[in-house]
């Protein structure tokens, strides 16, 4: 019920809980018809759900209003049967389809039952997708039900959705509606209505506040428009007003609105406009070509065989392959970059179009599809930003792809550190503290125009969500033009979360612009220059919270995103987000990459599903996201709080993943006393890092098993797939995909490990007690110590700074190539060891990363000492790319080098 206020999720709940309310609702509706249960205790638990039942249009006010006679006229019967069938309604969303639901009839209708099935393939096919308008009005509450039947009756049989009016009457309930109710997508405000709610309800508040709402001067339907955009950039709001449209249409603070409309007009205008705004969003330029072009009978005399399906469904030997994958597949595969197919590598049509989709809907200026990962994407980006010999600050633990970009690009890469979680065996994120360092580093050795780039992880692998905007906003303090590059592999779906949206690139790029456009940014960056001084140490500009200058600010910020990561692209689908200033002065080294790594033949499949996850989240992704962290947070508290589970598994806290100073709001976790919504909310808002919910780690090390022995565990036995792992965790991760049941079968089966794990221990006695506490002991405290970066051997360094540490890591790989330059020595063995103490230096002459943790422990050109060696050697996992066990560990022998330069020098 939604009394539960010092629940952490409690926004989330208003929502998420609204099946559960009406099943318990069904249960005493039930109860008091067959005289076991109260009338009162009925009475009670509907009023607690209706002030946030007006945000929905189903059950409406309609058949609510009939639940409320039946109970009034002590009609148990037929009030149990309604509760029944709105419970069933809201669970199967039957009322999408079937006019009927809305009526008040005989409630036993069998469909009910049918309607529980999840929907087949194609059994949706013909059924217009459904969605729901908030109308925001100033008229009497007794006309609602007669303005909704109005809108109703513009309906017309060749209307490409259908919606359900949804009625409020003040500023307050249109923002909760919006908020609550994911299936509204598109709002109409009529001028005039009051600020503050009709209802003094504590779930106004529970919403209210976490989004910052609060009553200021300004109450007007454009303000309204401005707070809904700022929350659901994806809604289309409409405005209705009776005085001077065209002015208002004019005034630039309207361009939330997507039309304004003179309110006496015709209404089938607006309805008209509703319908084409949602269709903007639905429209999938590519997907809905390569549809057409599946349809069409065409001749193939190109080198894809498999185009058609002819080969394969004639086939006496792979027909199954056609059966399993169904006819369309192949009747979509085509090497065509015509006929509306357009070409990825230079895109004029579809995909350009779908490309401009995506933009707006992520926010960007530009956007590229990539379809080989954002391990392309990354590359892509690194190689158009930079050059040979120009500077870029960058996470030594980020993905590989970064790296590898910077070995292409011949970048040199100024590594900086992530603060380390050694017990887990992992790394955190960055802190701006030695992002600062870096860049002070770099202007104090004059080599600051060098510098081109900042590259980081956002979110990390394991949950870590910069303060975006404060990292760009600092840096841009020191280095006003320095560009940035996020890669949020993991994150792309955060664009759909309010909360989590300021932590995104484009979220922050977005409020930073705003900031630059405010004449009051001016003066609150003269006043910090006064405060600070002329010549401020570089103590004081690290102890500062630094703003950039605005009129010198070149606001030039990239994102990557593994669009397969956490929406619904096929895999390896990617995008590349622009949103860059500057753009037209690397638009062409763009299309280079492009060229470099896109292949010439890309998988039609995976553009379409890009396109298609494009229109998902536009339309729906406000409610996917809110559920997936919904369910995140009900994995953790079913974990952690379960008396069995608890015993041997744990998820880890926001406090055991960042370092308190990093959390200057003081949160500690979801799960810790006194936590709610708006403690979290202050968190996203304030701390240097935030932890994004949907990413959990999971210890396992104390119940006696390594990561990979567990995920292997879990994936073999239990078909439950996970993601990454580290020596004592896995990481379990929730997506926009996740049910309540997939929480179920976890619990489950974490249950059934633990009580194995207890009758293990209950029968083998004192020894086996031993052992497990030996295992939990070897898994959770002893672990290797994180190595650092340790620098570039002085032959990588000729260009470098003196104290900044970047160094020619392609000059180092490439020498990997030269056989009569490199050597191999034993990782394990008395060599190794005499050469760390006595020399010469051990040079990488390869990247080594371990899969887990899946950094670079070694780069080209790097010096190993001994804290590499040492965490080389306690490292247990089978996977090392980089290393061939048998051999040993690949060096550069900086002399050899040198010496064959001189010889080459001389025979010049
Ligand atoms: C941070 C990060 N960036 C990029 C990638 C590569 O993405 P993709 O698998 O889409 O190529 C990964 C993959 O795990 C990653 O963790």
């Amino acid at each position: 019920m939604p009394n539960k206020t010092a629940q952490v999720d409690q926004f989330l709940l208003i929502h998420s809980a609204r099946a559960d309310n009406w099943r318990e609702i069904t249960t005493l509706a039930d109860a008091w018809a067959a005289n076991r249960g109260a009338r009162a205790a009925l009475e009670a638990a509907i009023s607690a759900v209706a002030p946030a039942e007006e945000y929905y249009a189903y059950p409406g006010r309609r058949l609510l209003s009939v639940l409320a006679e039946r109970i009034a006229t002590d009609d148990a019967g037929g009030a149990a049967r309604l509760a029944r069938r709105i419970s069933n309604g809201l669970l199967s969303h039957s009322y999408r389809g079937r006019q009927s639901e809305w009526d008040v009839h005989d409630e036993m209708s069998g469909a009910e039952v049918t309607d529980i099935m999840p929907p087949g393939t194609g059994e949706a096919r013909g059924r217009r997708p459904y969605f729901e308008v908030l109308f925001v009005n100033s008229q009497p509450a007794t006309r609602w039900e007669a303005f909704a039947a109005e809108i109703r009756r513009l309906r017309r049989p060749e209307d490409g959705f259908i919606y359900e009016p949804v009625l409020v009457g003040s500023f307050e309930d249109a923002f909760c509606a919006a908020a609550l109710n994911p299936d509204i997508i598109a709002i109409v405000l009529a001028e005039g209505f009051p600020y503050r709610s009709r209802h003094d309800a504590p779930v106004l508040r529970s919403v209210l506040d976490p989004l910052g709402e609060t009553e200021g001067p300004d109450m007007s339907a454009l303000r309204l428009a401005r707070g809904l955009k700022r929350i659901r950039p994806e809604l289309d709001v409409y405005l209705l007003s009776d005085r001077q449209v065209e002015k208002i249409a004019g005034d630039p603070t309207a361009d939330a609105v997507r039309r304004v409309f003179y309110a006496v007009e015709e209404p089938l205008e607006m309805h008209l406009a509703i319908l084409e705004g949602v269709q903007a969003r639905y429209e999938t330029p590519f997907f809905d070509n390569l549809k057409k072009y599946a349809r069409r009978p065409i001749g193939t005399f190109h080198a894809l065989p498999i185009a058609r399906g002819k080969s394969v469904f004639k086939s006496d030997w792979i027909r199954d392959m056609g059966e399993f994958y169904g006819l369309n597949l192949f009747l979509a595969e085509s090497s065509a970059t015509t006929g509306g197919l357009d070409s990825l590598l230079e895109p004029t049509g579809t995909i350009k179009r779908s490309q401009e989709l995506a933009a707006r809907a992520f926010g960007a200026d530009h956007v590229f599809f990539v379809t080989n990962g954002t391990s392309t994407s990354n590359k892509m980006a690194v190689q158009a930003l930079l050059a040979p010999g120009d500077i870029a600050v960058v996470d030594r633990n980020c993905h590989k792809s970064h790296h590898y970009g910077m070995v292409l690009t011949g970048a040199q890469p100024y590594y900086v550190e992530a603060f380390p979680m050694t017990e887990y065996s992992m790394y955190g994120a960055v802190p701006l503290a030695t992002i600062k360092r870096a860049l002070l580093t770099l202007r104090a050795e004059g080599r600051l125009d060098r510098l081109k780039l900042l590259d980081l992880t956002n979110c990390t692998f394991d949950g870590h969500m910069y303060n975006v905007r404060r990292v760009m906003e600092e840096c841009l303090a020191i280095k006003p033009d320095l560009i940035f590059l996020w890669d949020e592999a993991w994150s792309g779906f955060a664009r759909f979360s309010p909360f989590l949206r300021p932590r995104t690139a484009m979220g922050a790029a977005a409020d930073i612009e705003s900031w630059l456009q405010d004449p009051a940014s001016v003066s609150a960056y003269e006043k910090q220059r006064a405060d600070l001084g002329d010549e401020p140490s570089d103590e004081a500009l690290l102890a500062a919270r630094l703003l950039p200058d605005p009129r010198l600010v070149r606001l030039r910020v990239y994102q990557t995103n593994s669009t397969h990561k956490s929406m619904s692209a096929i895999r390896q689908g990617s995008m590349l987000l622009v949103k860059d200033v500057d753009f037209h002065t690397v638009e062409a080294q763009f299309h280079e990459a492009v060229f470099t790594h896109a292949s010439t033949s890309p998988n039609q499949q995976l553009i379409a599903s890009l396109d298609v996850a494009r229109r998902q989240m536009e339309l729906d992704g406000y409610g996917l996201v809110m559920n997936a962290i919904e369910i995140a947070l009900k994995i953790r508290r079913a974990i952690n709080e379960h008396p069995l589970i608890s015993k041997y598994f744990r998820v880890l806290g926001a406090d055991e993943m960042i370092p308190a100073q990093y959390r200057q709001s003081g949160f500690k976790d979801y799960l810790a006393p006194g936590a709610t919504w708006a403690t979290a909310v202050k968190a996203m808002n304030e701390d240097e890092f935030y932890l994004d919910p949907t990413r959990m780690t999971l210890v396992c090390g104390t119940a006696g098993f390594d990561g990979t022995q567990f995920k292997g565990l879990l994936a073999n036995e239990y078909d439950i797939q996970l993601n990454k792992t580290s020596r004592n965790s896995v990481l379990l991760q929730s997506n926009i995909n996740n049910t309540r049941s997939d929480i179920a079968h976890l619990v489950r089966v974490l249950v059934e490990i633990c009580r194995g794990i207890e009758k293990r221990l209950a029968d083998g006695g004192e020894g086996e007690r031993a052992a497990f506490a030996a295992r939990v002991k070897s898994l959770m405290t002893d672990v290797p110590d994180l190595p650092n970066f340790s620098h570039f051997h002085a032959l990588y360094r000729g260009d470098a700074g003196r104290k900044s540490p970047e160094g020619d890591m392609r000059a180092a790989f490439f020498h990997a190539y030269d056989a009569s330059v490199c050597e191999y020595v034993p990782l394990i063995g008395a060599e190794c060891d005499k050469r760390l103490k006595e020399g010469p230096e051990m040079v990488s002459a390869n990247f080594v990363i371990p899969y887990p943790p899946g950094f670079p422990i070694m780069v080209p050109g790097q010096v190993l000492t001994q804290e590499t060696i040492d965490f080389m050697r306690k490292l247990d996992v089978k996977e090392i790319h980089g290393y061939e066990k048998a051999r040993g560990l690949k060096l550069v022998k900086p002399d050899a080098v040198a010496a064959k330069a001189k010889r080459s020098a001389k025979a010049r």
